[in-house]
């Protein structure tokens, strides 16, 4: 496992600290924070920091303004619920870089806080822009590192400003790393990695990573569909990734010979257009104008028998449209069936998180990390530039 220079031995009290953190959290219609996991995964540094007497400047984007100042993308909402968490304003600066910036961080007293406006209101942070990272720069004398699930993107905020400024691990980022790091430093086996969602071709690395490394894959929800395609399955009026037929073809032939046992679907929950019941049938037999929604009893059953007597197990997307019930047992019985397993059970990636906290199956993992494509990249055993760039000690 590697371990980075830690905010342990960062030399703090007093200093301006700038500090990397993942506030891209979902938000409600009104635009209130929806789901505040990542803020609260971030209070071990930032309590850290309020009681050694470091000055912190928070630093995070907010989904995918493009460069632009876009308000729907204001991080208000964050500052306004990390002040109730940490029971003490947290005022939002109005840009993260310029004059009106660098006033307010001189103005910070130890232990105080400033939340900078998305960083991703500028171009610059997207290009990695060297002028717009030394801007930032200009704002701590420390630089920590606690976004992990923006680790894999070589941004200003994470990358540029770390290679201008002393550079640390928060203690989020040394808590995934050492989470994850079970994952492939030597998993306990027998290992199993469990499949779903959509985006084949974004997930087809990591699927291609567990053959050979994990005794058993099981692939459902949408990312089931090609390999079924492949397999000249009917699927009715299922909307299927198209264009992968090569990489599908070479997934089946790296499995033939990795000693990796793949389960595919063999039966899924259709929805019938006008009929308001989930129906049941073969996986390869979808009829004509229905559409294949969750996996059926008997995959489920497939997958709890490929989980059984497992020490480790990777959870990543939806097995079926989980979030309308008709289609969700699916997911929900195969992830509860987890609980009665003992073992070292990973949730990561996208919404998979919040997807087990509807379902009330959270409880089924020992470890859930805040990284959506980062987690995924760091489980594959990629080198994140996020975190490269902080020393390893
Ligand atoms: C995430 O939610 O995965 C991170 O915040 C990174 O966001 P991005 O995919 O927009 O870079």
């Amino acid at each position: 496992m590697v371990t980075k220079r830690s905010i342990a031995d960062a030399p703090v009290r007093g200093r301006r600290v700038l500090v990397r953190v993942d506030f891209n959290v979902p938000q409600t219609s009104t635009g209130a924070v929806a789901d505040d996991r990542r803020i609260v995964e971030a209070l071990p540094t930032l309590h850290h920091l309020q009681t050694a007497g470091a000055r912190t400047v928070l630093i995070s984007h907010l989904g995918r303004p493009g460069g632009q100042r876009d308000m729907r993308y204001s991080l208000r909402p964050v500052a306004h619920k990390l002040s109730a968490l940490l029971g003490q304003p947290v005022p939002l600066a109005e840009d993260c870089v310029g004059i009106h910036a660098l006033e307010a961080t001189a103005r910070l007293k130890n232990g105080e806080f400033l939340l900078l406006e998305n960083v991703r209101f500028h171009p610059g942070e997207e290009a990695n822009d060297p002028a717009f990272a030394a801007q930032l720069a200009q704002l701590g004398e420390l630089f920590v590192e606690d976004a992990f699930g923006t680790v894999h993107r070589a941004h200003a905020s994470t990358v540029g400003v770390a290679k201008r400024l002393p550079a640390f691990a928060g203690y989020l980022v040394e808590k995934e790393i050492r989470g994850l790091s079970r994952l492939i430093d030597h998993p306990e086996r027998p290992y199993v990695a469990i499949m779903g969602g959509a985006k084949v071709r974004d997930k087809l690395p990591l699927l291609q990573s567990f053959l050979g490394r994990a005794q058993a894959l099981c692939i459902g929800g949408a990312l089931a569909f090609p390999f079924l395609a492949a397999q000249g399955a009917h699927l009715g009026a299922t909307a299927v990734e198209t264009g992968l037929e090569t990489e599908v073809q070479a997934f089946f032939d790296a499995a033939r010979a990795s000693g990796t046992d793949v389960h595919l679907p063999t039966d899924w929950l259709i929805e019938v257009p006008g009929e308001p019941d989930a129906q049941a049938c073969p996986a390869d037999q979808v009829p004509e104008g229905a559409l294949a929604r969750d996996i059926g009893p008997r995959t489920r059953d497939r997958f709890y028998a490929a989980l059984a007597g497992s020490k480790t197990v990777f959870w990543n997307g939806p097995l079926g449209l989980a979030e309308d019930k008709r289609f969700a047992a699916g997911t929900r019985e195969v992830l509860a069936g987890l609980r009665g397993i003992e073992g070292f059970h990973v949730c990561a990636g996208g919404d998979s998180a919040r997807v087990a906290q509807d379902l009330g199956v959270e409880a089924a993992f020992q470890y859930i990390s805040t990284g959506g494509g980062a987690a995924l990249e760091f489980v594959q055993g990629l080198e994140l530039p996020g975190l490269a760039v902080i020393p390893d000690v």
